[in-house]
């Protein structure tokens, strides 16, 4: 079994996804669930928001009407088919695309209001190193989202029969997720794992 290694050789895979109009839109369901959790993010007039493995942008394009003239939103991800595809979308000049791993973001620190991770987290290769780099990045009273669609259970045996190349892709337990956030800066302020999703909502400590 293959797994990758690299930002690099991720970047092919979901290049190939973007090629194949993967996750260009939501499906009915997925829209469902979104439209109950963009509230619970509570983004506002002024936010800045880092969209972390952004896609084609299908997030983005919902989130861009929140944040008014005055916000921003750094959307980024390391495949570059994928923000081709999100560019085309022309949403405001508020919205940076940018193909770059969320690692290595080059953003000031404490800057973001909101940090979010849907669908992307168990792609990170070095979650502990990332989780970190969003420590830095996040404002003081910044808030991190982690989020799918899908229980955790779900999307582990997605990843798991999927594909090779992402099947050791995995969204850790409560524990392990506990531990990796504790020791980035982040405490845990809820967790919800169940079919209608799966939602970790954390703040710097
Ligand atoms: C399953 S897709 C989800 C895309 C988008 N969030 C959505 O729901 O439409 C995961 C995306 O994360 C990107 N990605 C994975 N690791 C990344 C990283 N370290 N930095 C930035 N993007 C990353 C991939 O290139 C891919 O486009």
């Amino acid at each position: 079994m293959m797994h990758f290694q690299t930002d690099e050789e991720l970047a092919i895979f979901f290049d190939q996804c973007a090629k194949d109009g993967l996750m260009l839109t939501f499906d009915p369901e997925e829209q469902s669930k979104l439209d109950c959790l963009l509230p619970e993010w509570d983004i506002r007039e002024g936010h800045r928001i880092f969209e972390a493995g952004c896609g084609a942008g299908r997030l983005t394009e919902q989130l861009a009407p929140k944040i008014g003239i005055s916000g921003e939103i750094f959307a980024c991800d390391l495949s570059p088919e994928m923000i081709a595809l999100a560019k085309q979308r022309k949403l405001s000049e508020r919205v940076s695309f940018v193909c770059r791993s969320a690692l290595k973001n080059n953003c000031p620190a404490n800057w973001f209001n909101r940090i979010l991770c849907l669908n992307v987290f168990p792609h990170f290769l070095d979650k502990p190193k990332t989780l970190r780099e969003f420590r830095r990045i996040i404002s003081r009273d910044g808030v991190m989202w982690i989020n799918h669609l899908c229980s955790r259970e779900s999307i582990n045996h997605f990843h798991s029969n999927a594909s090779d190349e992402v099947a050791n892709h995995i969204l850790p337990d409560e524990e392990e997720m506990g531990v990796l956030l504790k020791e980035a800066g982040f405490g845990i302020m809820s967790l919800k794992d169940s079919d209608a999703g799966y939602s970790l909502k954390a703040i710097p400590v």
